[in-house]
């Protein structure tokens, strides 16, 4: 059979799949939880070897870069054996990790013998009083152990995202930039988006990456912009003149769907082509209704040909999706 990739409507190839595993969280960030929730009962889960299935089908059209994320995917049992079964499916070449850090320093060990490429990980403040009041719930201890621990057990070029929120996350900046730097950690800013559960979103509740930006060269020092090293990256990378990175992702200001190469597949198995999607595809019933490889295949190939050209977040007929951030998952 000739090798057919998973190409859009506008000639996007795709070849990153993310994969929530759980809805869960032990955090109320305030940009993607509601304070109180009900979570999706165990058995609408897809299982692991589901989960592996899905992957090498994927693999088997083009997929090659796997994320994993949540809500929080370490609250997940055991995770470390699906990163065993998915950096083993032929043709994926990097698993990585998105996290809030907080189980970090307990597993990081066993992600690492598994086969874990990267992790990415949450970071809003380095203030017990503004980690909870972004978070709504403790654990700056446990992510700052977990960071430590990452790095300990081999972990290379650990990113920390950072949301920025207008009237929240001034204060955090320079400090994260500060630690960041002095850690080797890649920091990366991340501007707001209309995935809060809570529906709080405004446009004017979003600090911009520019924003950002000039505060960082202001209190730190000139930025000068970095060569992506991946074309498809959604960041923006900077480098300060006397050392340490600092990078920006700006979906709001500066949509980045043009380049976008990415799939996803929920905790309760269902495919969507984008953070913004109004539609969903039923994996979870395919897998568990005996369909076989070639109808998830062709599942896949229309969940890619109903992609939009962008989010249109800016646009005033913007609808958004049904589900927040952390029940799609980052
Ligand atoms: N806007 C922007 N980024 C968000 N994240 C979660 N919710 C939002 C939002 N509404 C980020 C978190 C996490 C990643 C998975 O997504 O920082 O690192
Ligand atoms: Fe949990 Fe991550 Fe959502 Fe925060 S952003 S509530 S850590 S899933």
């Amino acid at each position: 059979m000739t090798f057919r990739p998973l190409v859009d409507a506008f000639g996007r190839v795709h070849t990153d799949l993310r994969i929530s595993v759980t809805d869960r969280c032990n955090l109320r960030c305030s940009y993607c939880m509601p304070l109180e929730t009900t979570f999706k009962p165990r058995e609408e889960l897809l299982t692991f070897e589901e989960i592996a299935r899905v992957v090498a089908v994927a693999a088997g059209r083009g997929i090659r870069t796997i994320r994993l994320t949540g809500g929080e995917p370490l609250v997940r049992r055991d995770l470390s054996a699906l990163v065993r079964l998915v950096t083993s499916i032929d043709g994926i070449t990097e698993v990585a990790l998105t996290t809030n850090g907080l189980l970090l320093a307990e597993q990081a060990g066993d992600l690492r013998a598994a086969g874990l490429s990267r992790i990415n990980c949450s970071l809003d403040s380095l203030h017990e009083e503004g980690f909870t009041r972004i978070a709504r719930r403790p654990g700056l201890a446990n992510v700052l152990a977990g960071l430590e621990a990452a790095k300990r057990v081999g972990f290379e070029s650990i990113r920390i995202n950072a949301v920025s929120m207008r009237g929240l996350t001034e204060a955090e900046i320079v400090p994260l930039a500060r630690f960041c730097r002095q850690e080797g950690f890649h920091l990366r800013f991340i501007e707001f988006m209309p995935l809060d559960a809570e529906e709080s979103w405004s446009a004017d509740r979003v600090l911009s990456g520019a924003e950002v930006r000039r505060i960082l060269e202001r209190e730190i020092g000139p930025l000068v912009a970095e060569k992506p090293v991946d074309p498809g990256q959604p960041a923006v990378d900077y480098r300060w003149v006397d050392g340490g990175r600092v990078g920006f992702i700006n979906p709001v200001t500066r949509p980045f769907c043009d380049r976008c190469d990415r799939l996803r597949l929920t905790a309760d198995g269902q495919f969507r082509n984008c953070l913004f999607s109004t539609t969903e595809w039923d994996v979870r019933g395919l897998l568990r209704h005996g369909g076989s490889d070639a109808s998830l295949a062709a599942m896949m190939d229309q969940c890619v040909a109903a992609k939009h050209a962008a989010h249109g977040i800016e646009s005033p007929t913007f609808a958004r999706p049904a589900r927040a951030m952390y029940q799609i998952g980052g």
